[in-house]
C-alpha cells in the first residue's frame, strides 16, 4: 500500500505544470473551488465562519476588474479607475493520511496586495509586495485524513493610489500545493550556469540546496541530467552517498555537452536539467530546471551580442493586465500578445516595474525573448501615497532575493533592473541603495549584468554614480542618445525606456507630418481632441518622449545603443496620457487594449521582420475635397506606386533613414491601392476601399480549437462590414453575444480607451470597427458556438471545438 502511494504521488510529481518549473516536491494547482467574500470580515479566518454565503470561484481572479468604472473610486483614473478595497478567500480541503510526515507548502505566484495568510486559525503569514511569488510551509497547522482544512487569505488593497498603472486586486496569480519529503531540494533551490559556452563544447553547472528538516543526518544521492529538447539524456551527473545535516546543503555538478545547440531568439532551443534526489534506493525528489545555453556581451562600443553575433534589442515595456482580463493572470492571454509582439518583430520584453507571473519566462524562454526582469518603481521615496515605499525598509531584501531565485535559471533573463525611475536618483540616499541593491541580486547571480532605468541620466544621478549597475540605462532623452560617450566614456548602454508616442487605432488627425507634444502645456501649444482621441500617424508623443520613428531612428543608427525597451507594447489600464477621465487606459500601446495593432506596428514589422510588408494608411472615408495624407510602411522593395480609382498619384521611394512614404491626396471615394516593387518587378499590393454603411458582422477566432481544461481561451474578433464585406472604420455598432455549449464569455473589449462598459459582460460596441469577445472553455469536450448579432446587421456564427 505504501510503495503504491509513493508510486502515485511521484507520478503526479512527473507530470509537472510548465509553470511549477523549478520547485520540489509534488506540485497542484491549488487554483480550484475558493469562496470569496468582497469587503472586510471580522475573524475571516475563523476555521467555524459561516461562509456558506460566500461566492465560489477559481483563480486566478481580479475582483477589480468585475467592477465598474468611477473617476471617484481610489485608484484613480491613473490606477484604472476600478474600484480596490478588501476581498477575503477561503478554500477547504483535505489531505490524504498518507501526507502525514511529509511537508506541506502552499505556493502563491502574486497576490495583489497585502496579503495575510491563516491556515484553520493560525496565523501564517503576511506579504504587502503585490508582484512577488512566496510560499509558506504550512505542515505543523494541518489535518489529514477526514478531518478538512481551511486556508484563509485577507488581501488589502484599499489603501490607494498606491500604483500608477492598473494593478488589479485579488489573488490574481496561480497558487500550487507541494507535498514533499523531509528531504528534499529547496524551494527555487537549483541554479543552473554555463561557465563555459562555445560551437564546440558546453560546461554547465548545477548548484543544488538540499534542505533536511528531519532532524537527523541523511545521507543521499542525487542524480542529475540534462535532457535535450527531443527528451534524450545528453550528459548525467551522480553524487552518490552524500551526507545531508541538519540544515541547507549546497551541492555542486558540472557537466560537458559537445555540439550545444544554442539558444537564441531565433532559436529558442531548450534543455531541461532533471535532478532526482534518492535514499535508501528510492526517489525522494525530482526537481526540472530549465535550461538554455547562449552567451552574451554588451560592448561599450559594439552594443549587445548574442552568440558572439551582433544583435539589436528590440523590446517593448509593458505592464501585467491583460486587458478584459484585468490582472486575473492566464497563460493563453499572454501567449498570446507575445505571438502578436513577436510577428512584429519584437525581440526583447522588459517587465516593467516588477517581477512578472513566473509562466512568463517561462514563455520567453520557449519563443525566444530576451527579458529585463525588473524590482522595483520606488525605493525608500514614493510615487503615490500608500505605494512600495512604505514596505521598502523592511521587506526590499527579502522580495529581491527572492525574485532572483525565482527567475535566475531563464536563459531569456539577460539583465537585472533594480529599479524605474527611481526618486532617490537625485539623492545620496540613491548612491547607497543603488550599491545595497546591487549587492544582493550578485551575491544571488553573477551571470547577468544589471542596469537601473534612469530618467535624469545625467553625471549627477547618483544611482550611475554609485557605479553599482553595468548597463547604463536611458529612459528617455532621445536627443542625448547620440552624445552618450561625452558623458560617459567607456560605459555599456541600454535603453531601458524609449518613445511614448500616444495613438488611438482608426484615428488620423492632419497634417500627418507635424508633431504634437501631448498633453498641452505651457511649452507646447495646440489644442488636444474634443472626444479624446489621438492620431494615429505617429504624430503626437508625450512631452518627454519622441515618435516611434524618431526613437528607432537613433537607435538604429549607433551600435554602441545596444537596444531600446518602447514604452509599451500594449495599451494597458490605468496612465490614460494624455487625458486623464473619462479615459480610463492608456495610449501608449503600439497594440491596443484588445489586442489589434495600431499602424506604427507595421513600421516596425517592416524594420524588424523579414516579412514582406506593404501597409496603406489610413482608411478611406472621408468628406469629399478632403485633403489626406496617404502613408505606406513596407519592406523588400524600393518603391512604391499608388492609385487612386486606377489613376496613378506616383511613384515614392524612402529616402535616407526614411521609415514611409506619403502622398497628399484630395480624396474622392472609391479604391486606394499601393504597390510595392524591387527591381521593376511587384512584390506586394494593398488595398483599401471607402466603405458604405455597416451592414453585416464578421466574426474570426484566433484559435478553433481549445483545450477544455477550464482555462484555455479563444480570442475571437468581430469586424463590422459594408455589404461588400470592407471594415467600415467609424462603425460603433453594438453587438451582443450569445453562447451555446461548453464555454463562457470571460471578457470584451474594443480597444477604446475612454469605455465605461464593463469588461465582463455579453455585449460591447464596435470601436472603430472593431471589437473583441475571448471565450473561456468549461471542462467538457464538444462544440460551441458564438453567436453575433447587432441591430439592423446581418448576425455572424463562429464554431469552436473544445477538445482534450
Ligand atoms: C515613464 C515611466 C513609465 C510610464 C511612462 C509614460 O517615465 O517610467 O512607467 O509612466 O513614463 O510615458
Amino acid at each position: 500500500m505504501k510503495t503504491k502511494l509513493l508510486l502515485l504521488c511521484f507520478t503526479c510529481m512527473l507530470i509537472r505544470p510548465a509553470s511549477a518549473q523549478q520547485i520540489s516536491g509534488a506540485v497542484q494547482s491549488f487554483n480550484q473551488n475558493w469562496l470569496f467574500n468582497l469587503g472586510d470580515v471580522g475573524d475571516g479566518q475563523n476555521t467555524g465562519l459561516d461562509d456558506t454565503k460566500w461566492r465560489k470561484l477559481n483563480l486566478p481572479h481580479d475582483w477589480s476588474i468585475e467592477g465598474e468604472f468611477n473617476k471617484d473610486n481610489p485608484a484613480k483614473p491613473d490606477g484604472g479607475a476600478l474600484p480596490g478595497g478588501i476581498g477575503w478567500y477561503r478554500k477547504k480541503f483535505a489531505l490524504p493520511l498518507a501526507d502525514k510526515g511529509k511537508l506541506i507548502f502552499v505556493a502563491f505566484d502574486g497576490v495583489y496586495q497585502k496579503s495575510t495568510v491563516w491556515v484553520n486559525g493560525h496565523y501564517i503569514g503576511f506579504r504587502p509586495n503585490g508582484y512577488i511569488s512566496f510560499q509558506y510551509n504550512i505542515t505543523p497547522f494541518l489535518n489529514y485524513g477526514t478531518k478538512p482544512n481551511i486556508i484563509a487569505v485577507k488581501v488589502d488593497n484599499a489603501s490607494q493610489p498606491n500604483s500608477r498603472w492598473y494593478s488589479g486586486s485579488g489573488i490574481y496569480r496561480n497558487v500550487w500545493l507541494i507535498t514533499k519529503n523531509k528531504v528534499a531540494v529547496d524551494h527555487w533551490g537549483t541554479f543552473v550556469t554555463t561557465p563555459i559556452v562555445n560551437a564546440q563544447t558546453a560546461r554547465v553547472n548545477l548548484k543544488t540546496s538540499i534542505k533536511n528538516y528531519s532532524g537527523t543526518l541523511q545521507h543521499i544521492s542525487i542524480i542529475s541530467s540534462i535532457i535535450n529538447a527531443d527528451g534524450k539524456i545528453t550528459a548525467t551527473n551522480t553524487l552518490a552517498n552524500v551526507a545531508i545535516h541538519d540544515s541547507l546543503t549546497t551541492l555542486s555538478q558540472d557537466f560537458n555537452i559537445a555540439g550545444p545547440v544554442l539558444w537564441s531568439v531565433d532559436r529558442p532551443y531548450l534543455y531541461k536539467v532533471v535532478t532526482k534526489v534518492i535514499s535508501a534506493g528510492k526517489t525522494i525528489d525530482i526537481v526540472e530546471t530549465p535550461l538554455g545555453i547562449r552567451y552574451f556581451d554588451f560592448d561599450a562600443d559594439k552594443g549587445f551580442s548574442l552568440n558572439g553575433k551582433h544583435l539589436k534589442i528590440l523590446g517593448v515595456c509593458d505592464h501585467h493586465d491583460l486587458g478584459a482580463l484585468g490582472a486575473a493572470f492566464n497563460t493563453r492571454a499572454l501567449e498570446r500578445k507575445l505571438e502578436i509582439l513577436k510577428a512584429m518583430g519584437c525581440n526583447a520584453i522588459r517587465t516593467s516595474h516588477n517581477p512578472p507571473a513566473p509562466e512568463l519566462l517561462t514563455l520567453t524562454d520557449k519563443m525566444g525573448f530576451i527579458v529585463m526582469d525588473e524590482a522595483f518603481d520606488c525605493w525608500q521615496k514614493g510615487k503615490e501615497e500608500y505605494d512600495y515605499h512604505l514596505f521598502f525598509d523592511q521587506w526590499h531584501k527579502r522580495d529581491l532575493e527572492d525574485q532572483v531565485l525565482r527567475d535566475r535559471n531563464h536563459p531569456s533573463v539577460i539583465m537585472w533592473s533594480i529599479g524605474n525611475e527611481i526618486p532617490q536618483q537625485s539623492d545620496t540616499s540613491g548612491f547607497r541603495l543603488a550599491k545595497e541593491l546591487a549587492a544582493i541580486v550578485r551575491n544571488l547571480d553573477l551571470t547577468r549584468p544589471i542596469t537601473a532605468a534612469n530618467s535624469s541620466p545625467d553625471t549627477r544621478n547618483q544611482i550611475i554614480k554609485s557605479g553599482a549597475i553595468d548597463l547604463i540605462g536611458y529612459n528617455y532623452h532621445n536627443n542625448d542618445l547620440p552624445k552618450f560617450h561625452d558623458r560617459y566614456p567607456g560605459k555599456k548602454f541600454m535603453g531601458t525606456e524609449t518613445t511614448s508616442a500616444l495613438e488611438t487605432r482608426g484615428i488620423y488627425d492632419m497634417p500627418s507630418d507635424s508633431i504634437r507634444k501631448w498633453p498641452v502645456s505651457k511649452n507646447s501649444t495646440g489644442k488636444m481632441n474634443d472626444d479624446f482621441t489621438v492620431s494615429a500617424y505617429d504624430n503626437v508623443t508625450a512631452r518627454w518622449g519622441s515618435t516611434h520613428e524618431e526613437a528607432w531612428k537613433t537607435i538604429k543608427k549607433y551600435d554602441f545603443l545596444s537596444g531600446m525597451f518602447i514604452w509599451t507594447g500594449f495599451d494597458y489600464i490605468g496612465e490614460p496620457t494624455p487625458y486623464s477621465w473619462p479615459a480610463r487606459s492608456s495610449y501608449f500601446g503600439i497594440i491596443d487594449l484588445a489586442g489589434f495593432p495600431k499602424d506604427v506596428y507595421y513600421m516596425y514589422q517592416s524594420e524588424w521582420t523579414k516579412t514582406p510588408v506593404l501597409h496603406l494608411l489610413p482608411h478611406w472615408n472621408w468628406q469629399p475635397g478632403k485633403v489626406v495624407d496617404v502613408w505606406a510602411y513596407y519592406n523588400q522593395a524600393d518603391e512604391v506606386e499608388l492609385f487612386l480609382n486606377g489613376k496613378s498619384l506616383g511613384i515614392k521611394k524612402k529616402i535616407g533613414d526614411d521609415l514611409h512614404v506619403m502622398w497628399r491626396v484630395t480624396f474622392e471615394p472609391g479604391t486606394l491601392k499601393a504597390v510595392s516593387r524591387l527591381n521593376g518587378k511587384v512584390v506586394l499590393t494593398s488595398e483599401v476601399k471607402t466603405a458604405g454603411e455597416p451592414a453585416k458582422i464578421e466574426v474570426k477566432a484566433d484559435r478553433s480549437k481549445i483545450k477544455a481544461d477550464g482555462v484555455d481561451l479563444s480570442f475571437i474578433t468581430v469586424n463590422i462590414l459594408d455589404k461588400d464585406g470592407n471594415l467600415v472604420p467609424n462603425a460603433d455598432n453594438k453587438v451582443s453575444f450569445k453562447v451555446n455549449g461548453n464555454a463562457f464569455i470571460a471578457g470584451v473589449d474594443n480597444g477604446d480607451p475612454t469605455s465605461h462598459d464593463p469588461f465582463k459582460a455579453s455585449y460591447r460596441k464596435a470601436f472603430n470597427g472593431k471589437a473583441l469577445v475571448i471565450l473561456q472553455s468549461n471542462y467538457s469536450t464538444g462544440n460551441v458556438n458564438l453567436t453575433a448579432t447587432a441591430d439592423g446587421l446581418q448576425p455572424a456564427i463562429v464554431k469552436i471545438e473544445l477538445v482534450k
